[in-house]
């Protein structure tokens, strides 16, 4: 499912007709890579996903998974093979009710051979079947599907999917889901969306569906052992949230932060508009990872983010993604920062919120805190590159950009930018370029310096560039603890107080770096 402005989708149309005459049209093969330019091999050409059904059954004492997923699409050429993105054992594929050959070859691509050739414009299903242990598949000495004690998880960026379903593995072919997974009797299984259950002899099935359009690294899967909860917003929006019985010490904490899921949502809807999906929700499995992800309705959360106690930041990053990466996702993973930028800076709006220091006081920290030769303002946040894509600077030299662009356009006119952006791309995709404009279409000022010198110029701006950085001013500090001298923890007379949330926030991507070895 692609969702264009229909502006630009007629205008597409137009084009194509004017340019190739579609009898003319070469019938053959898909290509192996959608054409996103960090990632050649992501997604695949030729077709555009609508749907997926996903039906799984899964033994946790064995790792053994059983799936059929279909797949329904609309051919984008005359077809005569195509790719889908998928690392586990294949049985069997059908396209349009007829057997269909199947190869594998690189990473990651199925490629299908359908026994006549598929016409451009008709619709597609395919149905695979497949058997594996994918705890133990591994691509360059990895597996993204992290196992448990009782059961595995899937829950990745860029890249999940192919370990538990075969896609077109790219956050520009959004489609609906129903996940349907049956496991033994004892335990539970979570995906997105809103939950049904159904129960055999011994086996309890969990449905789950996802009826708004989600991007396939978006799709999350556990099975294991949760306590889950279901309740509503006062709004009546449904909540889910499920825990893993084997948190230990982190309970208590994991539980005050995810329980609070409908009131920061209702407050995040305040701050961007409408919450765009049917239910929300999160869970927390016992991983030994440390990052959180934000899985579309359904959070997922490692146990790590709430080991220093309760953790309410990192909840707002992750439902800020709800809007900013879920419903309007990037066209390209070089877009980035129209997720992290966001998510990082609704971060500094609740540390606003609860009086532990401002965007302003939190941007000026950050600049402070880099000297102009440190590799931090070496990232582009921008245009950051493949493997620097969670770098610590596409959070928080991108959050300093939209502190900057609220210094240029005030707080009337960023909170509108937000709002207005976030109702005109719904559950579509988007380039920053295309942010920019719409933020100065709103605002009546060309933006372009601002976005240039913040988000894809290597280097520290001088102090002072859009109001960040300027000269400290100690005493007009809100967030100056009592008693306070005003010195950072270097000590620097005259420098500026650490905000309050700042531990917590960079918290959230501490445990993340280690992992990743990134900055
Ligand atoms: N998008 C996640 C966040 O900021 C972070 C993230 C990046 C991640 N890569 C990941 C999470 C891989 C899980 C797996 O919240
Ligand atoms: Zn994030």
């Amino acid at each position: 499912m692609r969702k264009r402005l229909i502006v630009s989708a007629a205008a597409g149309a137009l084009a194509l007709l004017l340019s190739v005459p579609a009898s003319a049209a070469q019938a053959g093969p898909g290509a192996a890579g959608i054409g996103d330019p960090y990632f050649p091999y992501a997604g695949n050409g030729g077709y555009d996903v609508s749907h997926y059904d996903i039906r799984l059954k899964y033994q946790p004492a064995t790792d053994e998974l059983e799936g059929t997923t279909t797949i329904l699409a609309t051919a984008t050429q005359d077809l005569t093979r195509f790719n889908l993105d998928f690392v586990l054992q294949v049985k069997e594929v059908l396209v349009n009710g007829r057997p269909a050959r199947f190869a594998t070859s690189g990473e990651q691509e199925l490629e299908i051979t359908p026994a006549r050739t598929i016409a451009r414009g008709s619709a597609v299903t395919v149905v695979v079947r497949y058997a594996d242990k994918p705890g133990e598949v591994e691509r360059g000495g990895y597996s993204a599907w992290i196992r448990t004690p009782d059961g595995g998880v899937v829950a990745n960026e860029p890249e999940g999917a192919a370990w538990w379903y075969p896609s077109n593995d790219h956050p520009t072919d959004k489609a609906t889901f129903d996940v349907s997974v049956l496991v033994p009797n004892g335990t539970q299984a979570i995906s997105n969306g809103t939950l049904t259950t159904s129960q055999r002899p011994g086996w309890t099935r969990y449905n789950y569906r996802q009826a708004k359009p989600q991007a396939t690294y978006l799709a999350t899967l556990a099975v294991g052992k949760f306590d889950i909860r279901q309740d509503t917003t006062p709004g009546g929006l449904p909540v889910i949230t499920a825990y893993s019985p084997d948190l230990g010490v982190n309970a208590g904490a994991a539980r005050a932060s995810v329980e609070r899921t409908g009131e920061l949502t209702d407050w995040l809807s305040g701050v961007f508009g409408p919450y765009p999906f049917d239910s929300v929700g999160g869970y927390v499995p016992n991983v030994p990872t440390g990052y959180a992800l934000e899985t579309q309705n359904q959070i997922f959360y490692s146990p790590a983010q709430f080991a220093r106690g309760s953790n309410t930041s990192v909840v707002v990053h992750e439902l800020a993604h709800q809007w900013f990466g879920d419903s309007v996702s990037v066209q390209r993973w070089s877009e980035i920062w129209l997720n992290e930028g966001f998510a990082r800076y609704s971060q500094w709006l609740w540390s606003e919120h609860e009086n532990e220091g401002t965007g302003q006081e939190l941007a000026d920290f950050i600049y402070d805190l880099y000297p102009a030769g440190d590799p931090f303002w070496t990232v582009r946040p921008g245009d950051p590159g493949a493997d620097r894509l969670f770098a610590g600077a596409v959070y928080d030299r991108g959050a300093i950009a939209i502190q900057a662009l609220r210094n240029t356009v005030g707080d009337e006119k960023l909170f509108a930018i937000l709002k207005g952006w976030q109702s005109e791309r719904k559950y579509g995709n988007a380039t920053i370029q295309q942010f920019q404009a719409y933020a100065e279409r709103v605002s009546g000022k060309p933006l372009g310096e601002l976005f240039n010198t913040w988000l894809y110029t290597p280097g520290k701006p001088a102090a002072g560039t859009s109001g960040i950085g300027g000269a400290p001013a100690v005493a007009a500090s809100a967030s100056a603890p009592a008693g306070s001298a005003g010195l950072a923890p270097g000590g620097a007379p005259g420098a500026r107080p650490e905000p309050k949330s700042w531990k917590k926030i960079q918290e959230t991507n501490t445990v993340h770096e280690h992992e990743h070895g990134q900055r």
